[in-house]
């Protein structure tokens, strides 16, 4: 009697985590420009890192050069916090936005240092001489890692860095800059691996018409704007809404499901906000300590 007691319990236990494993939803942890908590951000150092540590997709900001080439960079130009320019000089505040990236050509970039000095917000980042990467070469050398070491695909979270104030002088037009990309991830053959996101509507719009439809989600840090607002601004539903973590809360939640959209929160670093985060359900999280963020989540 004891020992079918038994039987029956390890069957009821089976059956739950058999069943809770197939219904789970899938959580993505989202390395922010990689892993910056620990290396330089956006290189392929810290992609690889942020894979390392459990990261499922790879946070990562575009602007374009002179030459027409996809650069991955938060600016578009050299950020006094991380940049030495070519003869070893510190990027001043002052005179960064004179180190226009649109202005300069590849070759040019690849001659600034942006990770020697390390970053003064993220004390336990390992400095390295590391320049900007191509989203070109970031995608080959992500995908010869993940092949070689036999990991699961990774996803490429890529942000438009676009500013309607400063089209043709930090950033090409946004059909143009929509384009490119575009053009670089079918060219990889990686449309069902990227999701595009960006604060301007303009170049998800632009990337709406575009033959292949690739996943679009639309960033807001605002607090004064509703998300109601922002979907008609964008003028359509995306498929994820990624706020600012602040702006999180029941309603939002709500209104993301009934509308069939993901949110994806940014960038959430210490564990108090992530296990703040991890009472909503949410789809994914952006971090720049995916470390952390498998602590509290799991992977
Ligand atoms: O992925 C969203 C997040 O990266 C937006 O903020 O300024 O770090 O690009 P930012
Ligand atoms: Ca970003």
């Amino acid at each position: 009697m004891r020992s079918r007691t038994i039987i029956s319990l390890a069957l009821m236990l089976l059956f739950t985590v058999s069943g809770s494993a197939q219904t789970a939803k899938p959580f993505s942890i989202e390395g922010h420009r990689g892993s910056r908590g620990h290396l330089p951000e956006n290189t392929i150092p810290s992609f690889i890192k942020a894979i390392e540590q459990g990261a499922d997709t790879l946070e990562l900001d575009l602007v374009v050069s002179k030459d027409g080439k996809l650069v991955v960079s938060h600016e578009p130009w050299f950020s006094s916090v991380i940049s030495t320019d070519p003869k070893g000089n510190r990027i001043t505040k002052e005179s960064e936005r004179e180190h226009n990236i649109f202005k300069m050509t590849y070759a040019e970039i690849r001659k600034y240092d942006v990770g020697s000095i390390g970053n003064e917000g993220f004390p336990d980042q390992k400095p390295m001489k590391v320049h900007k990467p191509l989203l070109d070469d970031v995608f080959k050398e992500i995908e010869r890692y993940i092949s070689k070491n036999k990991l699961p695909r990774v996803r490429y979270n890529i942000e438009i860095k676009s500013n309607p104030k400063e089209d043709n002088e930090f950033q090409p037009v946004p059909s143009v800059f929509a384009k490119l990309v575009y053009d670089a991830v079918l060219a990889r053959k990686l449309e069902k691996q990227v999701i595009i996101q960006s604060f301007d509507p303009r170049p998800l719009q632009e990337l709406r018409k575009m033959p292949v439809t690739l996943p679009l989600a639309f960033l807001t840090g605002s607090p004064t704007k509703t998300a109601a607002e922002n979907l008609e601004w964008l003028g359509f539903v995306p498929d994820t809404y990624s706020p600012h973590f602040s702006l999180v809360n029941e309603e939002l939640i709500k209104f993301c499901r009934e509308k069939g959209m993901k949110i994806v929160p940014w960038t959430v670093n210490e564990s108090a906000d992530l296990e703040r985060m991890k009472t909503f359900d949410l789809d994914g999280i952006i971090t720049d300590y995916p470390d952390r963020a498998v602590r509290v989540f799991g992977k």
